[in-house]
């Protein structure tokens, strides 16, 4: 039987996570899974019920009310809330941007999000895939510390706010790094470092998949 393989891809914001980890789940068969996108639609929902980052008895009180579920497009997951898809459009909206680091930390958030982003690895074994691709902040630190695969991409911060600038997007990449700080620290520790500053996509996508490659031989 082909084992069953999970690949945790840490990093900051912009640092090519979700192109490098897109890529690797179609050339592996591996669900992509964006945990940030997870972080994205909680705080789209959030707002859409008016709450901020610091109304917190609020979105604790609403936190259980939030029903979770996953449906999956392709090779991605998406998160539904209440039944509902999140729109992409929605979660990368400005007002998103500009809260979801501080919706991030709330612990009780991300506690309701940890069995939710475990589940993942069951929704992808019952779809027939041959594992999953994970990317977030604290995918190999705290989600799943055991995966068999641990990278952290890494890009200087000036290419990575010209990346998000080339796409059409405003994103306060540096404000964001600084409030997830201690998430990325904590999941570069024995990680495999790429540094991505100098790499096209293509050159992140061949240098990760020959070590994945050669972890499934
Ligand atoms: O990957 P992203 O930029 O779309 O993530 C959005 C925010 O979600 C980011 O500022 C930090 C938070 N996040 C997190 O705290 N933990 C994760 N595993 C993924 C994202």
């Amino acid at each position: 039987m082909t084992p069953f393989i999970i690949v945790a891809i840490d990093g900051g914001a912009a640092s090519g996570k979700s192109s490098t980890a897109r890529a690797l789940s179609e050339r592996f068969n591996l669900l992509h899974v964006d945990t940030g996108s997870f972080y994205r639609a909680i705080s789209a929902e959030l707002l859409r019920r008016k709450l901020t980052p610091d109304d917190l008895p609020a979105i604790c009180a609403a936190l259980p009310s939030i029903r979770l579920g996953t449906r999956v497009n392709g090779r991605t997951a998406h998160m539904e809330i209440d039944g509902r898809p999140i729109d992409a459009a929605e979660i990368r909206s400005q007002p998103v941007n500009e809260t979801v680091a501080r919706f991030a930390p709330i612990p009780e958030l991300r506690a309701a999000l940890l069995d939710y982003q475990r589940g993942q690895a069951d929704v992808a074994r019952s779809h027939g895939f041959r594992g999953l691709v994970m990317e977030g902040r604290d995918i190999g630190s705290k989600i799943f510390p055991d995966a068999d695969l641990r990278f952290f991409l890494h890009a200087d911060l000036e290419e990575r706010a010209k990346r998000r600038r080339n796409e059409g997007l405003q994103d306060k990449v540096a404000e964001r790094d600084i409030l997830d700080n201690k998430r990325l620290l904590e999941s570069a520790k024995g990680a495999i470092m790429i540094d991505s500053t100098n790499l096209t996509l293509e050159q992140v996508v061949e240098k990760i998949s020959g070590i994945v490659a050669e972890k499934l031989k």
